[in-house]
């Protein structure tokens, strides 16, 4: 029995996919349900954010999330397979038509990654306040609760409706296989096995 960590959100519908494809149709959760039983298989829905956390605690032996949240929670787990579903880029970003200075003092970022953000910065040794929000990043810069942003773009839509531009691109990301350490050595060859199945769903 492996215990699988899925994402809800943006990677959700893909990842469910996968493992449709693999698994057979008809795989999905019950209207509200969070598990669901199947094969050798106990799936989990959790919020993508969380899935570091249920896989780094071993309540989930695997689970699938994208590298940007793997970077930003830091915590123990092996990155297995690049599923290459979920891509995007973590970027700073700024209203269009005024250049951003990287080196005006304490410039205020807003962002839901904080590490990520804080590490980039250091990085350049510049110093910068950050404003840890939980949604609609791109809002803070129009409203002047901050001078730019470090959020997340996929088709790019969200920021060009709201007149922003990216400056830097931090990293790219894409939806990654995790395991919990532990598990990968005790169910090595079940997570092996699906680890062989998902690669030739690529
Ligand atoms: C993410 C991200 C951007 C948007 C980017 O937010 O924070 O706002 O998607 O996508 P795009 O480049 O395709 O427009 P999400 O949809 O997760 O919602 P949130 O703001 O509530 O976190």
């Amino acid at each position: 029995m492996i215990k699988v960590a899925l994402p809800k959100g943006r990677i959700a519908k893909e990842s469910l996919a996968l493992f449709e494809q693999l698994y057979g149709a008809g795989f999905a959760f019950d209207d509200r349900k969070l598990i669901l039983e199947h094969r050798d298989f106990t799936f989990m829905l959790v919020r993508s954010q969380d899935v570091p956390t249920y896989v780094a605690h071993r309540a989930a032996d695997v689970g699938i999330v994208g590298l940007d949240v793997i970077e930003e929670q830091q915590l123990e787990v092996i990155k297995l397979l690049n599923l290459q579903i979920g891509r995007c880029k973590v970027v700073v970003g700024s209203p269009c038509g005024k250049s951003l200075d990287l080196q005006k003092p304490q410039l205020k970022i807003a962002t839901k990654m904080p590490n990520i953000t804080r590490k980039y910065f250091a990085n350049k040794a510049l110093s910068i306040e950050t404003l840890k929000l939980y949604g609609s990043i791109e809002l803070a810069p129009l409203v002047g609760l901050s001078d730019a942003i470090v959020d997340i773009v996929e088709t790019g839509s969200t920021m060009k409706q709201n007149n922003l531009k990216i400056d830097e691109v931090i990293m790219e990301s894409s939806a990654y296989l995790i395991a919990n350490t532990n598990s990968f050595y005790e169910k090595k060859e079940q997570i092996l096995a699906l680890y062989d199945n998902l690669k030739s769903t690529l």
